[in-house]
C-alpha cells in the first residue's frame, strides 16, 4: 500500500483541546482502548483522521479546513474534526451508539434502548462523516480503515461515491449472537451498512462468526465459509478477526519511565498508602461494562475471608468519568460510589479506606505509573471485545513483576493464558485469584510475566494494523488485476 491515501474514520478524536479554567487551551489524550491501537498506527502511516471535534477549544486551533496537525510539535498526521449540532450528538452518540449498539453488543445485563429519533441521527450523522471523507479523499481509491459501532452505515454510502476504495471496518466491541442481534429493530440496515466494507474485522473468531451468522440470518446474502466472504448485491466482504494491541514502548519511553521503586514510593505519597500495603490496581473506563461492582465484592470478599490483608492491602481504582450524561451511567456510578464508601467503612485500612476510587481523568504517564506501582492488576470486564488496560499493565513491567487477573470474557483472554483467567462474575473466585496474586512467589510472577510480556511484544498493534493492511493490499492487487 506504499504510496496509497490512508484516511481514518472514527467518532473519538485522538487529542481533545479544551479551555482551562485560567482561560488557556490544554490538549488532552482521551480514554480509549480505540484511540490508543489506531494513534500509534497514524503516526506511522500519516494520512487524514476523520473525528468528532468534541473539545471546547478544538474550533480555536484548527485552520480553515478544520484540519489540525498531530501530535502537538510532531505533524505525523492530520485531523480533520467534524462538528456536531448538540442534537445530532444527542441522538448519534449518546443514543444509537452508547444506549443501542453499546448494550446490545455487549450483551451485560442493560437493555438497549432503541429510538426512532436516534436512529435518524445516526443515519443523518454517518452521512455527514461519509461527506467528509469523500470530500478528504485526494484519489478515486483511497485506503478508509473505518473504526467502530458509530459507523455501522458508513461504509455502504462510501462504496456508493467511491466504488475503488477500498474500506477496512473494524469493529472494536464484541459482536452478539444472531438472536441477541436480531432485537435491534435496524438489524437489516446495520448490517447491510457494513457489507459495504472490502473487509469486516473482529478482535476474535467468535465475533466474527456471529456476524457471518447474523448476515446469514437476516440478509439475502450468499455466504463462503470456506473462505470467509459474503456476497451481497454483487459485493464481496471479507471477514476476519484481526487482535487489536498496543505500542510496544520504545527505547526512549522506557527511559523516560521511572524505576518500579520510584513510582511506588510516588503512589504511596500521593494517595497516603502505608509503606507495608500490598497495592492492587483498575484502571477502567467509568462503564458497566467493566465489571467494577463485582471487582469490589471481591476486594470486599477478599478481606472478609483473608483477614491478614485488611490492613496490609489497599486497592486503586481509576474510574476515568465517561458518557456521564446517561442516566444507565449516572446510576451505575453512584453504586459504585457507594459501595466503595460502605465498604471503606467496614474496612479502613490505615484511616483512609481500603478502597481508593479515582473517578477523574488521568493523563498516561500516571496511570504507567500506577502499573509500575502495583503488585496486581484486576480486568475483570463482564464482556470486552479485546481489553487494552491488561496489555498496557504488562508493557509497563519491564521488572517482570506483578500479577494480572484478567476476566475470561475479555477478547484478550485467549491471547494471554499466564494471567489469573476468572469468571468477572465469581466473586469468590476473584478473590480468591487476588489473594493468590498477593502471595505469588516473585519467581513465579516472572516466569508468567516474562511469557505475557514476549507475546504482547510480538503481537503489538503494528501486527495488528499490519496483518489488516497486507490483507487490504491482496484485496486490491486482485481487484486490479481483474479489471485489467
Ligand atoms: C470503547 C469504544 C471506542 C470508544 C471508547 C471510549 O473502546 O470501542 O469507540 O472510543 O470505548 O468511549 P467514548 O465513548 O468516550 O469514545
Amino acid at each position: 500500500l506504499r504510496g496509497d491515501e490512508i484516511l481514518v474514520v472514527s467518532n473519538r478524536e485522538p487529542y481533545i483541546h479544551e479551555q482551562d479554567p485560567a482561560g488557556s487551551i490544554v490538549v488532552r489524550r482521551p480514554a480509549s482502548g480505540l484511540v490508543t491501537a489506531v494513534e500509534p498506527v497514524m503516526r506511522a502511516c500519516s494520512g487524514t483522521w476523520i473525528a468528532h471535534g468534541s473539545g471546547s477549544a478544538d474550533r480555536d486551533v484548527v485552520d480553515r479546513h478544520d484540519r489540525v496537525s498531530l501530535p502537538p510539535g510532531q505533524d505525523d498526521y492530520r485531523l480533520r474534526r467534524v462538528w456536531l449540532t448538540e442534537e445530532q450528538e444527542q441522538g448519534y452518540y449518546y443514543g444509537f451508539a452508547n444506549e443501542g449498539l453499546w448494550p446490545l453488543c455487549h450483551v451485560a445485563h442493560v437493555r438497549p434502548v432503541f429510538r426512532e429519533s436516534d436512529w435518524r441521527h445516526y443515519r443523518e450523522v454517518n452521512q455527514r462523516f461519509a461527506d467528509a471523507v469523500v470530500a478528504e479523499a485526494r484519489s478515486d481509491d483511497p485506503v478508509v480503515l473505518v473504526q467502530d459501532y458509530h459507523f455501522a452505515l458508513l461504509p455502504a454510502m462510501v462504496r456508493s461515491r467511491l466504488p475503488r476504495a477500498t474500506i477496512l471496518t473494524f469493529w472494536h466491541i464484541p459482536w452478539p449472537n444472531p438472536e441477541s442481534f436480531g432485537i435491534c429493530p435496524w438489524r437489516d440496515e446495520l448490517l447491510e451498512g457494513m457489507l459495504g466494507s472490502t473487509i469486516m474485522g473482529f478482535h476474535t473468531p467468535t465475533h466474527g462468526k456471529n456476524f457471518l451468522e447474523s448476515v446469514d440470518r437476516y440478509l439475502e446474502a450468499r455466504i463462503e465459509h470456506e473462505h470467509s466472504t459474503v456476497s451481497f448485491r454483487g459485493e464481496q466482504t471479507f471477514v476476519a478477526a484481526y487482535p487489536i494491541s498496543i505500542e510496544w514502548p520504545t527505547a526512549s519511553t522506557l527511559a523516560s519511565w521511572a524505576t518500579p521503586e520510584a513510582c511506588r514510593a510516588q503512589v504511596r505519597a500521593t494517595l497516603g498508602i502505608p509503606e507495608d500495603h500490598r497495592i492492587a490496581v483498575g484502571v477502567d473506563r467509568f462503564d458497566y461494562t467493566k465489571g467494577i461492582l463485582e471487582r469490589l465484592h471481591a476486594v470486599e470478599r477478599l478481606l472478609e475471608k483473608y483477614p491478614q490483608w485488611r490492613d496490609t492491602f489497599t486497592f486503586v481504582q481509576v474510574a476515568a468519568p465517561t458518557r456521564a450524561s446517561l442516566e444507565e451511567y449516572q446510576a451505575f456510578q453512584q453504586r459504585i460510589h457507594a459501595l466503595a464508601e460502605r465498604i471503606n467503612r467496614r474496612f479502613s485500612a490505615g484511616g483512609r479506606g481500603v478502597v481508593r476510587l479515582l473517578a477523574q481523568h488521568h493523563e498516561p504517564e500516571a496511570v504507567t505509573r500506577l502499573y509500575r506501582a502495583a503488585d496486581a492488576c484486576l480486568v475483570t470486564s463482564l464482556h470486552d471485545g479485546m481489553n487494552l488496560v491488561c496489555k498496557e499493565f504488562v508493557a509497563a513491567r519491564d521488572d517482570e513483576q506483578g500479577v494480572l487477573v484478567l476476566s475470561r470474557f475479555a477478547g484478550a483472554a485467549r491471547d494471554l493464558p499466564e494471567a489469573l483467567v476468572v469468571n468477572p462474575y465469581h466473586v469468590e473466585e476473584v478473590a480468591d485469584a487476588l489473594h493468590r496474586a498477593l502471595t505469588m512467589p516473585p519467581a513465579e510472577q516472572r516466569e508468567r510475566m516474562a511469557s505475557l510480556r514476549s507475546t504482547v511484544r510480538e503481537f503489538n498493534v503494528y501486527r495488528w494494523a499490519g496483518h489488516m493492511l497486507a490483507d487490504a493490499a491482496r484485496w486490491r492487487l486482485r481487484e486490479r488485476v481483474s479489471r485489467r
